[in-house]
């Protein structure tokens, strides 16, 4: 029955069928496996830096947001190969910005990548989150996620799309794939999923979990009591339309932190979707130097005054309240923030 329901709710119009894993990191190594086990002679699958994809040995050859999580533990599974992901504030090609970041990562994919280090035809498949999390709350550009679903469509590879994190309503839309227009063949899954109980469903398409008996199984996958609350999460979703609401109030939540961001010259971006929004601290706006250093020192003042807001990336706050949270919640959060940046600045 949930199989049912959640293949119905994503995206693409053709057959799928679910892997019920029981965390992110399960979701994801299913659908690393399933690429795999379908694509013979191709060893290879790309990710995106600084990506999260958890921290098993399979998602982790993915996890590039920090050092720590990879350092001592190196071989993890091969074929892994790293593309910068194109964020269009701070270009990893420096000094570029906007369509220009864009297209310098397509060309280094497909001029550099393609050309001189990795055969494409040897290329399984990609893997990408649609707003990349721990990374830093930065919205993949549409024309790039279009870009690369065309790639794989050219080169023969298969896209899988990480929803652990952006999934269940959190931007505003059921599946933050759905801003996009993209139909990818996997959609991995969790965290908000059976709203705090171990549940990682991977969807894909039909063909890619159709394998060998015993190829990819688990011992508590799919137990009723996670299965229960995941179905409660979807009534719950569409009768109180959690992801129009997340919609809405993100709006209303990105309006007032652009204000602060036009008041004050260390908020150098305001970006997102839905309630998942990144507040990026810099020296200047000018520069756009990263300011670690009062970003966590507002994540202390913050928590002083009883709110708690994580960090991202190198230097940006993660905005992610419950889909629950009403406008004068996001009032009262805006208030603490504008009077922890004040105390942070000294
Ligand atoms: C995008 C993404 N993928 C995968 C994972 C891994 O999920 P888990 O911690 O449940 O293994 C996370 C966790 O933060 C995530 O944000």
């Amino acid at each position: 029955m949930y199989a049912e329901r959640i293949t119905k709710l994503t995206p693409g119009n053709f057959p799928k069928r679910v892997f019920f894993g029981n965390s992110g990191t399960e979701s994801v190594e299913c659908a690393l496996k399933a690429v795999r086990w379908h694509s013979p002679g191709k060893p290879y699958i790309i990710g995106f830096v600084p990506g999260f994809h958890g921290r098993t040995f399979g998602s982790l050859a993915l996890t590039t947001t920090k050092l720590t999580a990879r350092r001592r533990f190196f071989p993890f599974m091969g074929g892994a190969v790293h593309v910068p992901f194109p964020n269009t504030y701070r270009c990893p090609f420096k000094g570029l910005e906007g369509e220009e970041c864009i297209d310098a990562v397509l060309s280094y994919i497909e001029d550099f990548l393609f050309k001189h280090v990795v055969p494409p035809d040897e290329v399984a498949g990609l893997i990408i989150e649609p707003i990349l999390g721990a990374g830093g709350i930065v919205p993949a550009p549409e024309r790039f996620l279009h870009e690369l679903r065309r790639m794989s469509r050219d080169y023969g590879f298969y896209m899988i799309i990480d929803e652990v994190q952006t999934g269940f309503g959190r931007t505003g839309k059921m599946f933050a794939i759905e801003h996009y227009g993209v139909e990818p063949d996997v959609i991995t899954m969790s965290k908000a999923a059976a709203n705090g109980l171990p549940f990682g469903p991977c969807v894909a398409k039909a063909e890619l979990l159709e394998w060998d008996p015993d190829a990819h199984e688990n011992t508590l996958g799919a137990n009723p009591i996670v299965v229960s609350a995941a179905l409660a999460v979807l009534d719950v979703m569409e009768e109180e339309k959690l992801p129009e609401r997340a919609a809405k109030l993100g709006e209303y939540f990105m309006k007032r932190l652009s204000e602060l961001q036009q008041k004050y010259e260390e908020i150098g971006d305001v970006r997102g979707k839905g309630l998942m929004i990144g507040v990026e601290f810099v020296k200047s706006k000018d520069t756009k130097e990263p300011n670690k250093k009062l970003r966590n020192k507002v994540i202390d003042e913050v928590f002083k005054r009883g709110l708690i807001i994580l960090g991202a990336g190198t230097s940006a706050l993660r905005i992610q309240p419950p889909l629950v949270v009403k406008e004068e919640h996001i009032d009262t959060a805006v208030e603490i923030l504008e009077e922890a940046i004040r105390a942070a600045k000294g």
